[in-house]
């Protein structure tokens, strides 16, 4: 058996809470989960936990000193695109500036640093991509995402991965953001239309699916870029209008419109979305579709669906 001791920050986001339990329900791997607040956002679970604010160095440097981690995976991060956009500072200081200080203890340690990175590095002008494609971040939130990145390829470390990912749904507990299937479950049980952008161009990715992928990146102590996300290309309005089929809701609720309707702060990428055939053949890993991801979340919520 494989014993390994994982760090994981943002334990308390949507993503760090599936990694703890999909992690942590593996044979030989001592999991700490680690987040902003004192206690953590969700109930049970048998890992540890402790507080641990990513830009503060002092702390990061005692979580290293005394778990001595054989991996770190940094799924905190300042994800609201458009407050990053707007608070640049803050968002240069989570996204930046701590993954620097991560990549630096990680390499001194010889720890496995695996971070967390997103679509958002791209422009959005030739989507789907692969790994190899050359990046272009249109926001800001791309931008600190990308020098992220940057870092952990320069630091010196022999040892990383930058997993990528895309437009991310699924239910956790007590979660400080919503995302995008459980706001439209919330406006559809209102009976609310919601009008949704034909020309953004998506792969949406389950949780569920993505801390396996990511649980598999671990065990097989995989190094390098991988794009972990859904399988199927699709605009935010198809998104939405399948979540309406799925959980039982009227079409109608679902109306089409495009992104120069919206004036939102940060710039968005109008094609991205994954090529993930890397992942699937390296890691013998297969995402659900988009109507058996929802149909795995209403069981989750104990909604029926109709996948
Ligand atoms: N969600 C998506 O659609 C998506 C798409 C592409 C890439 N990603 C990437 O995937 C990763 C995980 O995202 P997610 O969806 O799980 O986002 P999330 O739910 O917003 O989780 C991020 C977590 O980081 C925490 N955090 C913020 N600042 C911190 C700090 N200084 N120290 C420690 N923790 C801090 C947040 O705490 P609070 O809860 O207290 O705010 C939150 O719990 C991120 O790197 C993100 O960029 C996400």
């Amino acid at each position: 058996m494989l014993f390994q001791r994982i760090l994981i920050t943002g334990a308390n986001g949507l993503l760090g809470q599936h990694l703890v339990h999909k992690l942590g329900q593996v044979p030989g791997n001592d999991v700490l989960a680690t987040g902003l607040q004192d206690s953590p956002r969700y109930a049970g679970g048998s890992c540890g936990y402790t507080p641990l604010d990513i830009t503060n160095p002092e702390q990061l440097r005692a979580v290293f000193e005394d778990f001595t981690p054989d991996v770190v995976i940094n799924a905190a991060a300042m994800t609201a695109v458009d407050a990053c956009e707007s608070d640049r500072d803050a968002c240069w200081k989570i996204n930046v500036d701590a993954v620097e200080t991560l990549a630096r203890l990680s390499r001194t340690h010889g720890t496995r640093l695996v971070q967390l990175s997103t679509d958002f590095v791209f422009d959005g002008e030739a989507g789907p991509y692969t790994e190899n494609d050359r990046p272009h971040p249109i926001s800001y939130y791309g931008k600190s995402k990308l020098a992220a990145e940057n870092h952990v390829r320069k630091s010196g470390l022999t040892n990383w991965a930058i997993v990528r990912t895309v437009l991310v749904y699924g239910m956790a507990e007590n979660l400080s953001r919503s995302n995008i299937v459980l706001w439209l479950l919330d406006k559809f049980s209102r009976d609310e239309t919601v009008h949704m952008v034909t020309d953004h161009i998506r792969t949406p990715t389950y949780v569920v699916d993505l801390a396996d992928a990511m649980e598999r990146m671990v065990r097989f102590r995989r190094s390098g870029v991988y794009n972990l996300s859904g399988g199927e290309l699709m605009s935010v309005y198809d998104l939405a209008l399948e979540t309406a089929r799925v959980f039982g809701y009227r079409a109608e609720l679902v109306q089409p419109t495009d992104s120069r309707t919206f004036s939102q702060t940060a710039p968005r990428p109008p094609r991205s979305g994954f090529i993930i055939l890397k992942a699937q053949s390296e890691l013998g890993w297969q995402p659900r579709t988009l109507s058996q991801g929802l149909a795995h979340l209403g069981v989750t919520l104990g909604l029926p669906t109709f996948a």
